[in-house]
């Protein structure tokens, strides 16, 4: 098969070896893939794929199974599917764990279906699992433009919540249109302030944050009491101060997980609540998945490109 291999930081379209399917995993013929700000920190060697993980970059894809390994049941050759991937997704052929299968949502195509195992999956984990974000909640959203951000802000308004973003001015009226109560730009305003004013002096019940460090103190003054943050990305470094104090006062808490770093059990889990509480909601069209630009899988490093620039809104897809 065909695959992208990294070479030297940068990408290119080569022949490898085939995947055979392990005890317990299925082969996936891949019709699409996603592409995720990981995939760049792989590209430049500081994200390297979990041990057993396939080697090429790629956290998500959609397809239809080619081959089932030992120990497998209730899937079958045929079956289309989407998945979440420990790596791999850039390639025509990826070995998954059948844990990590999802069926593709009722009314979507394989291709947007490979836009939400990745934000699903991250999202769900923390905001619902974890954080337990309720109806009346306020939800403040970092980077509502990413492919995580609109994910969240769609899951956020269909749970009931009002939901605050940051995001650059040229993006706020997507956002908007996507359910974002409240559009912030963090270029031009303090979001603490803005959080503050918006409820009454309250705060965000629940904060999803991808910037890190540069912004940790300022989440905790913008948490409401009992709040909760969780921190997804280092965007903006990963060595702060804590002021437990502040977050003491607050009676708040602040987590932090990575997705692909979690066992197969765990991801399973993940997965399977995901099917069971957010596929509906894509069923019943509440929760969409936001593609920005779809490029040929051999073309990856442009959509890299793209995302690195940070101009897009959702998520880049690649096809076969
Ligand atoms: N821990 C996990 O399990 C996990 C899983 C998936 C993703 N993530 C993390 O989640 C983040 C989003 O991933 P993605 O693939 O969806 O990324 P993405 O689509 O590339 O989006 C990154 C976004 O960050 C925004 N941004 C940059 N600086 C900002 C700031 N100071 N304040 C607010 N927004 C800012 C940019 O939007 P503007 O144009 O508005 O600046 C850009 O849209 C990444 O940090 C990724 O590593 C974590």
């Amino acid at each position: 098969m065909r695959a992208i291999v990294i070479e030297d930081k940068q990408l290119r379209w080569a022949e490898v070896p085939d995947p055979e399917p392990g005890e317990g995993e299925v082969v996936v013929d891949v019709t699409a893939a996603a592409v995720n700000r990981a995939d760049l920190l792989q590209r430049q060697g500081h994200y390297p794929p979990p041990p057993g993980a396939p080697v090429y970059p790629g956290l998500e894809c959609s397809g239809v199974i080619s081959a089932v390994g030992p120990g497998v049941g209730g899937h079958h050759v045929g079956e289309r599917v989407c998945a979440l991937l420990a790596g791999g997704g850039y390639a025509e052929r990826v070995a998954v764990p059948v844990g990590q299968l999802l069926p593709v949502p009722v009314g979507l195509s394989l291709v947007e279906a490979t836009a939400l195992p990745e934000v699903a999956c991250t999202v769900w984990s923390n905001v619902v699992a974890h954080d337990r974000l309720r109806s009346g909640e306020t939800f403040l959203v970092h980077g509502g433009g990413s492919g995580i951000g609109t994910f969240a802000v769609q899951l956020g308004k269909a749970l009931g919540a009002t939901v605050l973003v940051t995001a650059r001015a040229a993006k706020h009226e997507r956002l908007r249109a996507l359910g974002a109560d409240v559009t912030i730009d963090y270029q031009e305003q303090d979001f603490v302030r803005v959080v503050h004013d918006v409820t009454g002096g309250r705060g965000a019940d629940v904060v999803l944050d991808i910037i890190g460090a540069k912004y940790l103190a300022r989440n905790i003054e913008a948490l409401a009491p009992n709040g909760r943050i969780s921190v997804i990305g280092f965007q903006g470094g990963t060595r702060t101060e804590l002021d437990l104090g502040a977050l003491m006062a607050k009676r708040g808490s602040v987590s932090s997980t990575s997705l692909r770093a979690r066992p197969p059990a765990e991801k399973a889990r993940i997965v399977s609540g995901v099917r069971d509480q957010v596929w509906p909601l894509v069923a019943a069209g509440v929760v969409k998945p936001v593609i920005h630009a779809t490029f040929p899988l051999s073309e990856a490093a442009e959509a890299q490109r793209v995302l690195e620039s940070s101009d897009h809104l959702g998520k880049l897809v690649l096809l076969r």
